[in-house]
């Protein structure tokens, strides 16, 4: 698809089919998301990519089964694959404690960062996951880990300091959509507002 289409059209899907996305087409999508920019090239984030039964374990510890019937996205949970993207703050420490960063004086501590670049760094990354996996014809919702994140944690073995930025659904959208987004009909922003050329005012 030409890069405008698939900026003008990428949606979030809440609705997927049960169709499998290959392990192969997952590697891809990550090939474009490792393109993202990185602060001092840091690259201090990476994905959990669950398949299979561990779709269902991650299902089963954010959304347990006695709170699916209030739940508005039921075919959400047929997403045959759910991406937990993660940031590493002190991969930022580390790196600007190297000689050609020590004058920021980043390497000290994450504290010493006004903007957590590493966050940052890994939705740039994520953004360019969406947007592949839309020119690719896959749907994808990022969505937040309400519930669930400490069991989720220490069922598949996340280390302590990675830092869960959210999920990411991925799959085949399904012929029929469930509801829209709550936010759905809140109006899309134009260039005018919020470009701010010369002065706030
Ligand atoms: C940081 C972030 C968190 C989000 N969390 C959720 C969520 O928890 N559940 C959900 O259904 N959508 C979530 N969304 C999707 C937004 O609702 C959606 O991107 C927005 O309404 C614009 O719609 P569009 O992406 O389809 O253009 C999230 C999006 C972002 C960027």
């Amino acid at each position: 698809m030409e890069f405008v289409r698939v900026v003008r059209t990428r949606h979030m899907t809440r609705s997927f089919s049960r169709q499998a996305v290959s392990r192969d087409t997952v590697l891809q999508l990550l090939d474009l998301a490792v393109r993202a920019p990185s602060a001092g090239k840091t690259q201090g984030w990476s994905v959990l990519v669950l398949e299979g039964d561990d779709v269902k374990t991650f299902w089963n510890l954010s959304l347990p089964e006695e709170k699916r019937e209030q739940f508005s996205w039921p075919h959400l949970l047929d997403a045959p694959i759910i991406m937990l993207p993660f940031a590493r703050a002190q991969a930022y420490v580390d790196r600007y404690a190297e000689p050609d960063k020590t004058h920021t004086g980043l390497g000290e501590s994450a504290d010493a960062w006004p903007t957590p670049y590493w966050t940052i760094d890994t939705s740039f990354a994520v953004m360019t996951l969406l947007l592949g996996a839309h020119d690719m014809g896959l749907g994808t919702l990022f969505f937040a880990v309400f519930n669930g994140e400490k069991d989720i944690r220490t069922h598949f073995g996340v280390p302590e300091n990675e830092q869960l930025i959210g999920a990411v659904a991925l799959g085949w959208p399904s012929e029929t959509q469930d509801k829209k987004g709550r936010s759905a009909s809140r109006k899309r922003l134009s260039a005018h507002d919020v470009a701010h050329f010369g002065s706030w005012n």
